[in-house]
């Protein structure tokens, strides 16, 4: 349960205020990646996985939210470099802020939860001003070994202001994968405030209500993702703050993303694409309620697909391993209550979560090279959104006859 004593659900919204509907209950959760060592004594930390959309701003958020410090700690075992694919893709993204944003004088980038410093490594080859904010130690210093300047702190608005005061303001402040993960955005806005420069853009990327929904990817929500994130729910709190929804670009990463690009209000002129998603998701009604329990309905079928195949395999004798000890999976795992019973092991390439269980269902997690030792009949792909880079590399294992059982959009196998 919640240690702020807080058991009861939101009622009302994190960023407006307004009334919170309800649309999806997850059951019990834990800390999606508290990885338990085996033999452990202390007690798991569990909290109501609970999501609900604002009546007001269309905000879709978590009911609960989890501390902090529990999530984001020296411990922390999440490298955003463990894909080669991500690499060379925040490669790209930080070459595109040198063409553009970076090109004035002294230029200075801000990244909050720059994490092992994917994106800020060419942001440092190039020479540019920069600064991460990363408050997990473990990848604070890998980034920091890199050359790359990190203050571990958690952005808001105190820390923001520091940093203007002694560095100045900021002409891109970028987040990856790390907005959602903040329910308190008022700070995070007044600090985005104070350190902008007046011509200066804040962007962010995360995952898109709009894959979401329509992939059932509701393994996407879990304690670090509070929010997901529309154009019109962001736009809603752009206004709310002072600044302006001007650009979105759809992502092709983790399993569909938008970048969200914000700008003081007034300064820039929106491009097509805002509007033009905004109506697309008017459309659809996106965030109406009867849509969103329409989600809610797929994903209660996925999980009873999943486990009825995988207690199938088991009954058929097959072995069936992990690929991938995602954070994504805790939600999977323990929202349809799979243990090793029937999903033997779960192979992965972080040395931190070897040797280690899988949280809540305690499911086992090798080294990737447990994958093949033998290859198992089947590989549940936990890691989906990586599916191109891994497919590409286990090539050996379908040649040997091994099938790849995947959930999203729905449970096939491959
Ligand atoms: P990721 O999908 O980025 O997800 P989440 O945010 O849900 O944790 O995490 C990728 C995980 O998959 C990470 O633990 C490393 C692992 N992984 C492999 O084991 N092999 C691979 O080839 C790739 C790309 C990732």
């Amino acid at each position: 349960m919640t240690d702020d004593g807080n058991t009861r659900p939101r009622a009302t919204c994190r960023v407006c205020g307004d009334g919170l509907e309800q649309f999806l209950d997850l059951g019990e959760q834990p800390i999606s990646q508290a990885f338990v060592e085996p033999g452990a004594d202390a007690e798991e930390f569990f909290f109501p996985l609970v999501v609900g959309v604002c009546t007001g701003c269309a905000m879709v958020q978590l009911l609960h939210d989890v501390p902090r410090d529990r999530m984001f700690h020296h411990d922390y075992p999440f490298y955003s470099s463990s894909s080669q694919a991500m690499q060379e893709y925040f490669a790209g993204v930080a070459r595109e802020f040198l063409d553009t944003d970076l090109t004035g004088d002294r230029p200075f980038l801000v990244e909050i939860g720059c994490n092992d410093g994917v994106l800020l490594r060419t942001i440092k080859d190039a020479g540019v001003r920069h600064l991460g904010f990363e408050p997990s130690g473990g990848v604070a210093d890998v980034a920091r070994a890199r050359g790359i300047r990190v203050r571990g702190d958690f952005f808001e608005e105190r820390t923001a202001k520091e940093v203007c005061a002694a560095e100045g303001t900021a002409d891109v402040i970028y987040s990856a994968n790390t907005l959602c993960h903040i329910p308190y955005l008022d700070s995070v806005f007044r600090g985005v405030d104070a350190l902008l420069a007046p011509d200066g853009v804040f962007v962010f990327e995360d995952p898109y209500l709009g894959d979401v929904v329509a992939q059932t990817s509701f393994d996407q929500i879990y304690d670090e993702h509070f929010y997901l994130w529309s154009a019109e729910s962001v736009q809603a709190t752009a206004r709310r703050f002072g600044f302006e929804l001007v650009d979105v670009r759809r992502l092709p990463v983790h399993g569909g993303e938008v970048r969200f690009t914000l700008a003081r209000a007034g300064r820039r002129t929106p491009t097509p694409a805002v509007a033009a998603l905004v109506a697309e998701e008017r459309q659809r009604r996106l965030s109406s309620i009867d849509t969103l329990r329409g989600f809610a309905a797929n994903v209660a079928r996925v999980r009873d697909d999943l486990v009825r195949t995988l207690t199938d395999l088991r009954e058929r004798g097959r072995r069936v391993v992990g690929y991938g000890a995602t954070a994504k999976s805790a939600t999977v795992l323990n929202l349809c209550g799979i243990g090793p019973d029937l999903v033997e092991f779960i192979c992965d390439t972080t040395p931190d979560k070897h040797g280690k269980l899988t949280p809540g269902q305690h499911i086992p997690i090798r080294p990737a090279e447990a994958f093949a030792d033998p290859y198992p009949d089947y590989a549940l792909l936990f890691a989906w959104n990586h599916a191109a880079e891994i497919m590409a590399k286990e090539r050996a294992f379908t040649a040997s006859g091994g099938r790849w059982l995947r959930y999203v959009p729905d449970v096939h196998v491959v």
